[in-house]
């Protein structure tokens, strides 16, 4: 276990620097830390780790703190290859964790998170006001630590740390696709190493109702197929998730994407009924009755039963599309909005939420619902999650609404980190008013789960996520792209020692397509293709629940980390094409390996039923080899290109720029790039 845990540590910190081009020196501090910390200075050597650890708890301490610190120092032993303290070992590396004041039961949004850590050659110390600050100094004790030569140490720093934003989330769609508790707690271990604290668990959909209910047992018992959390599994993933300092916020959809509820009790409906849960995905057009007494009588006992499951101040009530033609058909419900004077169904559904709020009220929470319950009179007292774009955040927050955004952060558009890196959540051009803000709680990432499942699920967060947790963490000016995609390699690695499979399920789908362990070639191929948007895929694969997710775009990982080191590989060499560059030689080197895999990867390609249809990009690829080849000859030489080749190449460029096969070359601008580098 040593030699193999040691050894993946070197792998990563030797990759890490071959793709930045940095040469490791003995002692020098390399900063992977993700997110950055608000306040960091160097000091001078380091704190050895040549034993156990010797841990001291002076402060507040109970079984939450010691649990925490002795998981932590389990990970650094892991990584490092020392003996476990407790067989006999006796800890000699300092590590004292001083806490100022126990938590309150429940976190809250209000909880202090800063931390001080000072590492010295004599010991490492954290300094926090709760608990929850402790274990973010314990994650960043965690991704300082470093080889240096043959051992490990943790660099000399002084760092006084602080999130930028309170509201830190992630949302995971559980719904549409099932994903079962194990994944779930791995999602909140990769979550806990990049300092996010709000898990947002989607529960209700169209397509499924997963949390069970005692006073309404048919929610799961019609309308799950049996894929559900019990309240115990709930209870289990809020007590997991506390003693890593992350509230869980429930969502229960409704008065849309409530097939589900409807399927279950039909008394809901508000005309039509379904006649099972819907398996297409999209916006369905049955909604719950918002005119009946007996809907607010049943979400009162159904919400007043989650509270003994979720105690999180907050709960979220979904409330995004729910067109409910019903609303304006049905006699009675017209009726209703006359009587009641509600103009149309905007004002129908603002009258719903109210109602909704007098009960999530009375439970003493907050309420919280997607950009369409930000309607005319609605209470001040709902956040608003801003999913349609950043000027509904700004709209909300100058009515006087609390605003979390989401519109820049969906995975399943398949961007590449930098794009939602770069996404601000309140931007120093932002026209908001101190007061306006401070309205500003921060960002979730939405993880929308209707092409997702336990195998594909964290290739899809992982490692994408890490960056956009430090735009909620750090400060504004922590933008540099190249810098930020130096550091996701080491988080990315280190999350996946945490259970998460991101990186080996790219592989793991090879071998179930190909059903052969020999994936070298096809691997190599699938380096630098990545899935199409969620859009796109639903334009040209007409997906459903039923739908296997069973194809290359399935196996393929979004912004693969070949894209952005073939991109300033290529912005380097560009900067002095005619210089004797390494970058050449390393490019050139690359096409070779890319083209050289093609033969094989094709043959497995149209070997598999599921694979076949990608073997027309298998041959694109020899096509952008063969014309990145040609460019780095030319533009050794500062040659002019042969009459004709620049437009042969843009022509190729654009058929390999069109939809085939569900995927695209990562690659694809970069090689444009360096076509339209060669002068003509
Ligand atoms: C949403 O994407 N409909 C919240």
């Amino acid at each position: 276990m040593t030699t193999l845990t040691a050894l993946r540590f070197c792998a990563t910190a030797t990759l890490a620097l071959a793709i930045s081009g940095l040469s490791a020196t003995a002692q020098q501090f390399q900063n992977h830390l993700m997110p950055q910390p608000a306040k960091i200075s160097i000091g001078s050597g380091g704190l050895a780790l040549d034993s156990t650890f010797a841990v001291e708890v002076p402060g507040v301490s109970d079984a939450r703190l010691t649990d925490a610190i002795d998981r932590a120092v389990r990970r650094i032993e892991m990584d490092t290859g020392l003996r476990h303290a407790g067989r006999g070992e006796v800890g000699k590396t300092k590590l004292v964790v001083k806490v100022d004041r126990p938590s309150a039961p429940v976190q809250s949004l209000e909880e202090d998170e800063s931390y001080a850590l000072v590492v010295t050659p004599a010991g490492a110390e954290i300094d926090a006001a709760t608990e929850v600050g402790a274990m973010h100094g314990l994650e960043t004790l965690i991704q300082l630590v470093q080889p240096n030569g043959a051992s490990y140490f943790i660099p000399a720093v002084t760092i006084n740390d602080t999130p930028r934003f309170r509201w830190r989330g992630l949302m995971v769609d559980c719904a549409r696709h099932f994903e079962p508790v194990a994944v779930i707690k791995r999602t909140i271990n990769g979550m806990a190493a990049v300092k996010l604290n709000v898990f947002h668990w989607h529960l209700t959909e169209d397509q499924g109702f997963r949390i069970q209910s005692h006073v309404y047992p048919a929610l799961t018992g019609k309308s799950s197929d049996g894929l559900f959390y019990t309240q115990q599994d709930a209870k289990e993933i809020v007590a997991y998730a506390r003693a890593r300092g992350i509230r869980v916020v429930p969502e229960f959809e409704m008065p849309g994407h409530s097939t589900a509820w409807l399927f279950a009790y039909p008394s809901l409906a508000s005309g039509s009924n379904p006649d099972g849960v819907r398996r297409e995905f999209g916006i369905s057009d049955y909604a719950i009755d918002p005119t009946r007494e007996a809907t607010y009588t049943f979400i009162d006992r159904f919400l007043t039963e989650m509270a003994t499951v979720f105690p999180d101040s907050y709960v979220h009530i979904g409330g995004d599309e729910a067109p409910a033609p019903d609303w304006k058909t049905n006699p009675r419900i017209l009726a209703f909005k006359k009587a009641h004077n509600l103009k149309d169904n905007d004002a129908l559904q603002a009258w719903f939420n109210t109602r909704i709020l007098k009960i999530v009220a009375r439970l003493h929470k907050h309420m919280m619902g997607w950009d369409e319950v930000l309607t005319p009179g609605l209470p001040k007292d709902v956040v608003v999650q801003s999913w349609r774009g950043e000027a509904s955040l700004s709209k909300g927050a100058k009515l006087g609404y609390k605003g979390v955004l989401s519109a820049p952060y969906y995975l399943d558009a398949m961007k590449p980190a930098s794009v939602h890196y770069l996404a601000d959540p309140l931007p120093s051009t932002s026209d908001l008013t101190p007061d306006q803000r401070a309205l500003i709680l921060g960002g979730e990432v939405c993880m929308w789960g209707e092409h997702i499942f336990p195998g594909t699920i964290d290739s899809r967060i992982w490692p994408r996520t890490a960056a956009i947790a430090e735009r909620f963490w750090s400060p504004e000016n922590v933008r540099d792209v190249d810098d930020m995609y130096h550091r996701l390699i080491p988080i990315s690695v280190e999350l996946e020692s945490l259970g998460l499979t991101h990186i080996q399920s790219e592989d793991a789908a090879l071998r179930e397509l190909t059903g052969t362990e020999n994936i070298d070639a096809l691997r190599t191929f699938a380096s630098v293709v990545e899935p199409v948007s969620f859009s796109e895929r639903s334009e040209t694969q007409r997906t459903s629940q039923l739908t296997a997710l069973d194809r290359l775009i399935d196996a393929v990982r979004p912004d693969p980390p070949a894209r952005h080191w073939f991109e300033a590989a290529v912005k380097r060499l560009l900067a002095d094409p005619k210089g004797d560059s390494a970058d050449r030689a390393l490019l050139a080197a690359w096409f070779t390996t890319l083209s050289d895999a093609v033969p094989a990867a094709r043959q497995q390609i149209l070997a598999s039923p599921c694979l076949a249809e990608a073997s027309t990009r298998a041959d694109q690829l020899l096509m952008l080899t063969a014309m990145g080849q040609q460019s780095l000859q030319y533009l050794a030489k500062d040659e002019k290109a042969a009459p004709g080749w620049k437009a042969k190449q843009n022509h190729a460029l654009d058929e390999i720029r069109k939809p085939s096969a569900l995927v695209r070359f990562a690659v694809l601008p970069t090689f444009s790039d360096l076509v339209q580098a060669v002068p003509e």
